[in-house]
């Protein structure tokens, strides 16, 4: 297992950001954008779960997934602290979050009813679909090769700390004794959880900046479905490796990507800094 370094990236959120920073694309850009609205209150309940099942069991045996599990906590509270950055740039602009109280009271919930191991199920299957989107983000440079430098690093950063650090909360799982039919079972519901809030943020994106209209709804629906489900779409992409997930002999690592990983630091090292 390798070190897992958090890392900050060295962005200027004070400048801001054009509204169509994807090239000029907006179904594009808010692809990115519901993401981003997405990622701070998850990556609070990922930490959140992850301490308190290592709280529950005994890791002493296993340093190195200690270590794995303290880089974990450290590179997620990084990417919420960058991705509210972002956002406050969104809401300036006058981008809304519409999903924000109801994660909030879907996280509540389940801390209040959940097991602390069911709830590692959640986080796996969340962990298991931003590291094959950001696989899909490092083999595909292309869709970020007209934005501009500070959100190409963004989303090439926070791809490859979700590649380094994919296996953490699984080892953790299975570590704490969790088995295949609840991993599996839950990633249904996760996978719905999903598609609801990414798709209920995505259109919300897209009425706000008039994107809806008639005069421009075709190109909108172009863009997107361009973007979705052409020749190399993310919904195949996601499709074929979310469903690699339901294997009783699914290991994040089976898919070994290192190499892109390595590839994309050695390129952009100097823009982020280390934290010890
Ligand atoms: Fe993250
Ligand atoms: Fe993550």
């Amino acid at each position: 297992m390798t070190k897992i370094t958090g890392r900050i990236p060295q962005i200027d959120w004070s400048t801001g950001f054009e509204r169509h920073w994807n090239g000029g694309n907006p179904a594009v850009t808010h692809v990115f954008n519901a993401l981003s609205f997405l990622f701070p209150q998850g990556e609070k309940f990922f930490i959140d779960v992850a301490r308190e099942v290592v709280r529950g069991i005994t890791l002493d045996r296993n340093p190195e997934l200690q270590q794995a599990v303290s880089g974990f906590v450290a590179q997620e509270s990084i990417h919420g602290n960058q991705h509210n950055q972002y956002n406050a740039i969104l809401e300036k602009q006058g981008f809304e979050n519409v999903v924000h109280d109801l994660i909030d009271r879907l996280n509540a919930l389940s801390h209040r009813y959940f097991s602390p191991l069911t709830n590692l199920a959640i986080v796996c299957g969340y962990e298991h679909y931003t590291a094959i989107l950001g696989n899909f983000i490092l083999s595909n440079p292309q869709i970020l090769e007209r934005a501009p430098a500070d959100m190409a690093l963004i989303w090439g950063w926070h791809s490859v700390e979700e590649t380094e650090h994919k296996a953490v909360c699984f080892d953790l799982y299975q570590a704490a004794g969790g088995g295949w039919l609840r991993r599996v079972l839950v990633f249904i519901l996760v996978t719905l959880d999903f598609i609801f809030l990414f798709a209920r943020l995505y259109f919300s994106l897209l009425y706000r900046d008039h994107c809806l209209r008639p005069s421009r709804l075709p190109g909108t629906i172009g863009q997107s479905l361009k973007f979705f489900f052409g020749g190399s779409g993310v919904a195949w992409h996601l499709l074929w490796h979310g469903s690699r997930y339901l294997s009783p002999l699914f290991h994040p690592w089976n898919q070994d990507n290192r190499q892109r990983l390595q590839e994309w630091l050695a390129e952009n090292q100097t823009r982020l800094r280390e934290i010890a």
